[in-house]
């Protein structure tokens, strides 16, 4: 080979590569802009296209605003939602992660009657029912049996004024109502309490905090609600703890990450109720003594 012939073929493979350098940078160009094309017009498209508003929004506010909510029933339906239904939606109805769903852009109350929201809290919503999304049960009346018609039409007029504040009135400023004891609540409990006066006393008040705070998840005398709290009846966990114990339990609840969490529903703490002071913890926590087998019962107190 001369040197002139090994001169061409350096030359050639010079070319070569460069030739392959372009074509590879041309690719690559290609690839970018077609990403670049493919991504912005994903990102064109979703600007867009017109977001559908909530259809709670089209009912509620698309229409005049619907006549004012007696300040009455507002604040009767109020303090019921707060001391029963906030457990689970929260305070403001915005719905608790874990528990009850977000009620003030709920489309599903836009869409029903005032008639048929009512029959809907009556019947409440098992979790196994083909509506429920969050496998955790909506107990009917909110766990609370007592709660009357006019009751459950007032708390409705109230979760109609939080889908829209326009026909919401001016309300009182809030505060839990204390509890009532009643002659034959201090009999059952002096009966409970093996004839101790002051600690019949503590499980009367907490018989009655029990019945309107941890009702909803715990049921009726503490017998459980399937897809919501456990039972407390002869319950090893409430058996293995003293009443600090229990107390600092309450206070903290058991979120749903938690190990110790069996249901995946959290527990929130004070059962979702922050008015709630140590001593009516205490007084609840009496209480669920009593549905203990008899030896715990001895165990309660402060
Ligand atoms: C023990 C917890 C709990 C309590 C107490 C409770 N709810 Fe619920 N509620 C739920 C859960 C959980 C759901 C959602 C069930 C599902 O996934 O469909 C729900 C759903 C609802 C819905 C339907 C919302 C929708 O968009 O489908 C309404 C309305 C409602 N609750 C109103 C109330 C009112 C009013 C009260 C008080 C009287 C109350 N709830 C008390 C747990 C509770
Ligand atoms: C919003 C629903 C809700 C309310 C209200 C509520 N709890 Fe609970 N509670 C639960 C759930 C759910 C669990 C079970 C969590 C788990 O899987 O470990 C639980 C667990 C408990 C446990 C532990 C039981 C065990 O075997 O591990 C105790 C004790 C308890 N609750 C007491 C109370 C008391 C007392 C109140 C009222 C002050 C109350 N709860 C209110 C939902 C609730």
């Amino acid at each position: 080979m001369t040197s002139a012939q090994v001169a061409v073929i350096r030359t050639t493979a010079r070319r070569e590569s460069i030739a392959l350098g372009i074509a590879f940078a041309l690719n690559a160009a290609v690839v970018v802009l077609a990403y670049v094309l493919v991504m912005g017009g994903t990102a064109v498209s979703v600007w867009l296209t017109p977001r559908p508003r909530p259809a709670y929004h089209e009912r509620v506010f698309a229409k005049p605003a619907q006549e004012q909510i007696a300040a009455g029933v507002a604040e009767h339906g109020r303090d019921i939602f707060r001391t029963i239904c906030a457990a689970c939606h929260g305070p403001s109805g915005y719905g608790v992660q874990g528990l009850g769903r977000d009620l003030v852009h709920s489309d599903f109350v836009a869409d029903l009657d005032d008639a048929a929201l009512v029959a809907f809290l009556e019947q409440g919503r098992p979790a196994d029912h083909p509506l429920n999304q969050t496998k955790v049960t909506m107990p009917p009346k909110g766990g609370n049996p007592a709660l009357t018609a006019e009751d459950l039409k007032s708390v409705a007029s109230f979760v109609r004024g939080m889908q829209d504040p326009r026909r919401m009135p001016e309300l009182a400023p809030w505060a839990p109502k204390p509890v009532q004891v009643t002659q034959a609540d201090k009999d059952a409990a002096l009966a409970a309490a093996g004839g101790d006066a002051e600690l019949a006393g503590y499980i009367a008040s907490g018989n009655k905090i029990f019945h309107s705070v941890c009702v909803a998840c715990h049921g009726q005398g503490g017998v459980g609600i399937s897809g919501n709290g456990k039972p407390l009846v002869n319950n090893p966990f409430v058996q293995s703890l003293d009443d600090d114990g229990l107390l600092a339990f309450v206070k903290q609840g058991r979120a749903p990450s938690d190990p110790k969490n069996t249901t995946g529903i959290q527990m929130p703490p004070k059962g979702g109720n922050p008015a709630m002071s140590d001593d009516d913890i205490l007084d609840v926590i009496s209480y669920v003594r009593t549905l203990q087998p008899a030896k715990s019962v001895t165990q309660a107190g402060k």
